[in-house]
């Protein structure tokens, strides 16, 4: 096995230690941030995914650092022994990758096996501490939680209400988030888990992740009326810089709420409207006249305690658009609306 950490000298002569780790589903959302993430703090990366030559990763090779520092790897999360060679030389493990479907046949079994096999197989390579991506739909859908209780670490969604309701992605995040905490305990393996809510903000992949298509259907008109509900948001280089900071910390361990604010999708319109004036985003709910959904309260206090601070939703949903509209997703509209407000 290959040693977990080299030392080099930087541009300034500095020594410098390298530590290897590992990010599965790197060229995701959040795995493509996490990989930029690691690469300015001086890892040595490994990408996994399921087609590592395919087009819709190129953009991990051209991250700062990448030509120098990251290699991109097929791993299949059914595959131990796989596995076990794909981690060997690593102090960490990101484990990101996830099916994110409720219809997806085999999002049990990718989920669940497949990260009891990444555990294992981080045991068995010598890994030293992996953090897993849970969600916080693991966390939040319990019709039975008081609207006046504060989310935090030790909530966890109904399973049953879950799978009645035909949320099968919460199921397999709670399952698999189980599975990785009884596993690692099993092994010995340090094993931290971030929790993030709908993760949003500029993209560094060109395919579009389900937040942001949540996003773009508003800006687009797609949606002409939204539903009377809330929902928690997060900017996606916080989740990145969540990964990075509970992975550096040895004291940390357990769960981190990722959640930078709750809105009811009201607001979440208006700010989109207010920001981006020349877009028809639609202002009619659902749910006309009836009570409206009253957002929840959240603790993010444990990742603010480790230094983490959150970016503003205004901010996060302006270099979202912005984003798509760089990446051509979004066409301005031909007649030039009012003029959009700069941040
Ligand atoms: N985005 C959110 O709002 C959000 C919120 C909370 C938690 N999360 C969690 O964050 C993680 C990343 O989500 P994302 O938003 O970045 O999604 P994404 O852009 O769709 O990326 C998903 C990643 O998972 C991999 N993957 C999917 N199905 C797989 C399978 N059957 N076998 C192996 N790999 C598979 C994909 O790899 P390939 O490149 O090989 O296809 C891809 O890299 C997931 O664990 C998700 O549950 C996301």
């Amino acid at each position: 096995m290959s040693s977990h950490s080299e030392t080099r000298s930087n541009s300034n002569g500095e020594r410098q230690q390298q530590q290897q780790v590992c990010v599965t589903g790197a060229g995701g959302f959040i795995g493509s941030w996490v990989v930029k993430e690691l690469l300015i703090r001086g890892y040595r990366v490994r990408g996994t995914a399921r087609e590592p030559a395919d087009h819709k990763n190129a953009h991990l090779l051209a991250l700062e650092g990448a030509k120098e520092r990251l290699s991109l790897c097929r791993a299949d999360l059914l595959d131990r022994d796989n596995l076990i060679a794909v981690f060997s030389g690593c102090h960490g493990v990101f484990h990101i990758a996830s099916p994110i479907s409720n219809t997806d046949p085999d999002l049990m079994v990718v989920a669940v096996e497949g990260t009891k096999n990444v555990i294992n197989a981080a045991a068995d390579a010598g890994v030293q501490r992996v953090v897993f991506t849970s969600s916080y739909g693991a966390v939040h859908m319990d019709p039975n939680r008081s609207s006046d209780a504060v989310l935090q670490e030790s909530c966890w969604s109904d399973y049953e209400f879950c799978k009645q309701t035909g949320n099968l992605y919460c199921c397999s995040k709670m399952m698999a988030e189980i599975t990785a905490k009884e596993e690692a305990a099993k092994r010995g393996l340090e094993l931290v888990v971030v929790v993030p809510s709908v993760t949003i903000g500029p993209a560094l992949q060109q395919k579009l992740n389900l937040g942001i298509t949540h996003i773009i259907r508003y800006v687009t008109g797609a949606k002409k009326t939204y539903p009377n509900a809330v929902a928690a948001y997060v900017d996606v280089r916080e989740v990145a810089r969540a990964h990075v900071l509970v992975y550096e910390r040895p004291d940390a361990r357990g769960r981190y709420l990722c959640i930078g604010a709750v809105v009811h999708r009201a607001d979440l319109v208006k700010l989109l409207g207010d920001l981006f004036p020349e877009y028809q985003i639609t202002a009619k709910c659902e749910d006309d006249g009836k009570p409206m959904a009253r957002p929840y309260r959240f603790s993010n206090q444990r990742l603010r305690d480790l230094g983490l601070e959150f970016t503003p939703l205004r901010q996060t949903l302006y270099d979202t658009v912005v984003s798509l509209e760089q990446q051509g997703h979004l066409l301005l509209p031909a007649v030039p609306g009012p003029e959009r407000a700069r941040l």
